[in-house]
């Protein structure tokens, strides 16, 4: 017999629901192409623009999958394989842009930052000053470093340039600014299961009009890749392809709570919140982490910790978390490899993103408290 076992889930993505979320799976299904499935998807895709406070002139596409699908959509759909590609990397997220432009044939240049920085904007305008790229991929939120970027400034140097601009925004959209009627990216995209507090099981792209008709003209795009059919598909409150009805439920009372009930500006205003004090209390634990990322960078969804010499590995801690009911972040695999290969202790991460409030933050926190301190040399690495 399979024992389901139910932690709180405090890694970053998927997240926990919120118990109305969890009770609208329980909503009639019903036929996306039918009337009311279009008025569903009418409702989701009016208060997405809410709150990613949505230029008139973009345009929306939900795709079935998650966040690399929408990714890899936007590659297939907004370059074609003459084009050359600037791959900005600050981290392991930044990296799989250039994975998924490699692997559509397309020639990169992938230009990395330090790990727990953001973007230098001057290195990247001397890039796209060559005139050798049609468009340049960047993160707005490195979940692997808790860094959070600079989106709004790179879109502009490459509009300067005429180079389309195409935002990994997944793990921020919905719990910060999203800054797309500032960068006017071409492209954003994010998915369910982070900050919009809802199961894994689409990504969204929003899309300038002007990318839209420029896509139209690139041969290659694919089918289910092809953003061009998506939101063809979405201006008649539709989809391209079947979607998971569950997570549409799920997905329009979620976003009304957030429009309706919580308010865009409020959401955003917690994840600061939740960030400050996550920040507040690792600067209250020195004995046995400090802050990977300084203040300017500091994500509002994911803060980066690094552990001090004698604490346990991060293995150890999340057992013992797992005993207290928390699942919990040991640190991105590929970046705490790269990272003890420079010398350096690893890092975890604590999420704070969703419906997550402050009351459940400091609960957590303190709990990791003990547990850390129980783990470290001086106490005797109790675990
Ligand atoms: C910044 C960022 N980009 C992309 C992804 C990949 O998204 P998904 O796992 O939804 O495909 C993630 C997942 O953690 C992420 O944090």
């Amino acid at each position: 017999m399979f024992e389901t076992e139910e932690l709180a889930l405090f890694i970053p993505g998927p997240v926990g629901l919120h118990s109305t979320i969890v009770q609208a799976a329980t909503l009639p299904g019903f036929g996306h192409r039918d009337q009311y499935g279009k008025r569903v998807l009418s409702s989701i895709y009016r208060n997405l623009a809410l709150v990613a406070d949505l230029p008139d002139d973009y345009s929306i596409a939900l795709l079935n999958g998650s966040g690399t699908n929408g990714m890899e959509a936007a590659i297939c759909s907004l370059t074609s394989s003459a084009d050359n590609i600037l791959c900005v990397s600050v981290g392991v997220f930044g990296d799989l842009f250039e994975q998924l432009a490699t692997s559509h044939c397309r020639q990169t240049k992938k230009l990395s930052f330090a790990f727990g920085r953001g973007f230098d904007l001057e290195a990247i305008e001397g890039e796209l000053q060559s005139g050798r790229y049609a468009a340049i991929t960047m993160t707005h939120n490195e979940s692997s470093t808790g860094v959070a970027t600079d989106i709004a400034g790179c879109c502009e140097l490459a509009r300067r340039y005429g180079v389309r601009s195409i935002v990994d925004g997944v793990s921020i959209f919905g719990g910060a600014e999203s800054q797309i009627r500032f960068g006017r990216p071409s492209c954003y995209l994010t998915a369910t299961q982070k900050c919009l507090g809802l199961p894994a099981g689409l990504a969204i792209a929003f899309v300038a009009n002007e990318a839209v008709e420029h896509a139209r003209t690139l041969r290659g795009r694919g089918y289910v890749t092809d953003l061009v059919r998506h939101i063809d598909a979405t201006r008649e409150d539709q989809t391209l392809t079947t979607p998971n009805g569950t997570l549409l439920n799920q997905m329009r009372v979620q976003l009304e709570r957030i429009v309706d009930f919580e308010g865009v500006e409020e959401r955003k205003q917690r994840h600061a919140e939740l960030r400050s004090v996550t920040r507040q209390w690792v600067r209250g634990c020195e004995d046995v982490f400090e802050l990977f990322v300084g203040e300017t960078d500091a994500s509002p969804t994911v803060t980066t910790i690094r552990l001090k010499s004698g604490v346990q590995n991060p293995r150890v801690i999340a057992e013992a978390m797992r005993a207290k009911g928390y699942l919990i972040d040991t640190g991105h695999k590929k970046l705490n490899l790269l990272l003890a290969a420079a010398g350096s202790n690893p890092v975890m991460r604590v999420p704070h993103m969703g419906d997550l409030t402050v009351a459940e933050l400091e609960r957590f926190l303190e709990a990791l408290k003990t547990v850390c301190w129980a783990t470290s040399e001086k106490n005797g690495n109790k675990y």
